[in-house]
């Protein structure tokens, strides 16, 4: 069975990005003109997934209202004759098809995940973290779903994370079965750099068979008293073979300030409308070497 359906958890009060996130869902950051969830659902469309549920939570109506179709606005924009934003607003609204799910309080990323189970209807499915975002050709879920219909196995996105980071991560342990595929076995959330089985991170892409969702459950409450995804892998790998995967792309974790601003600087260098200007601005700021 091809992977159809994906789940996006946004729930998340996003308190590294306060104070914006007090009224602003951290999702709904821009980079330069498209909140960073656009490229996240693009990244899905673009996988094959076709039916996206997103995790939502209180102060998050305004994903709602950036999926959904907005009347007024393109009403005036039919009536100035502004034909590429009209169509531009209109593609929006019909990317995908949507559908909304409210996590009631947040406790944690496996719970949120758990709140979407019925209507993953027990199909395998992908899982997108909005904070991640991730460049590369052939899109990251797309290489885990790759890796999915080869072995049938739930498969995790990883990548080397600076040692002095892995206390922000669910770290694992793999056996190392090619270049870039580990048969994991061992995952543990956001340990000290001391208690890090390695420095290779889960990042914000996953694969999961519908095993997954006893498994979350089963597992309860962990660090920070949250119900973690990581904890529900652990049991997942006890019970099936679960792949980690290192993906080719680059990754930017746009919940972090300066993460958020590479992704800004890499995307604007690369915008065609203005990217001679901003390089030519940059060095008036850094010097003629830039
Ligand atoms: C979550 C997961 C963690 C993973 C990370 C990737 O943590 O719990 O295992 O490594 O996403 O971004 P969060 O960043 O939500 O604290």
């Amino acid at each position: 069975m091809e992977i159809k359906k994906a789940v996006i958890p946004a729930a998340g009060l996003g308190t590294r990005f306060l104070p914006v996130t007090k009224s602003m869902p951290k999702e709904m950051l821009p980079i330069i003109d498209k909140p960073v969830i656009h490229y996240v659902v693009e990244e899905a469309i673009a996988s094959g997934i076709d039916d996206i549920i997103f995790v939502t939570g209180r102060s998050k109506r305004s994903i709602e209202d950036y999926f959904d179709e907005s009347p007024e606005l393109e009403m005036y924009l039919r009536q100035k004759h502004k034909d590429d934003l009209l169509k531009m607003v209109e593609d929006i609204s019909s990317m995908v098809d949507i559908h909304y799910i409210r996590q009631k309080e947040p406790k944690g990323l496996g719970d949120a995940i758990l709140t979407a189970r019925k209507h993953i209807s027990g199909e395998p499915f992908a899982v997108l973290l909005g904070d991640d975002l991730i460049v590369n050709k052939t899109p990251c879920t797309r290489q885990l779903i790759e890796v999915f219909n080869k072995y049938r196995c739930s498969t995790i996105a990883v990548e080397e994370v600076p040692q002095e980071k892995v206390s922000s991560y669910g770290i694992i342990k793999g056996t190392p079965l090619d270049e870039c595929l580990y048969s994991l076995e061992e995952i543990v959330e956001k340990p000290s750099v001391k208690d890090a089985p390695s420095n290779i991170g889960a990042i914000g892409r996953y694969v999961f068979t519908p095993e997954i969702f006893d498994c979350i459950k089963m597992a309860g409450s962990g660090v920070g008293g949250e119900i973690q995804l990581t904890d529900g892998i652990r049991l997942l790998n006890d019970m099936q073979k679960v792949y980690a995967y290192k993906f080719a792309g680059k990754r930017y974790d746009t919940g972090d300030k300066l993460g958020y601003v590479k992704a800004i600087i890499d995307f604007a260098m690369r915008n065609e409308y203005f990217d001679q200007d901003l390089k030519a601005y940059l060095k008036t700021i850094l010097g003629a070497d830039c």
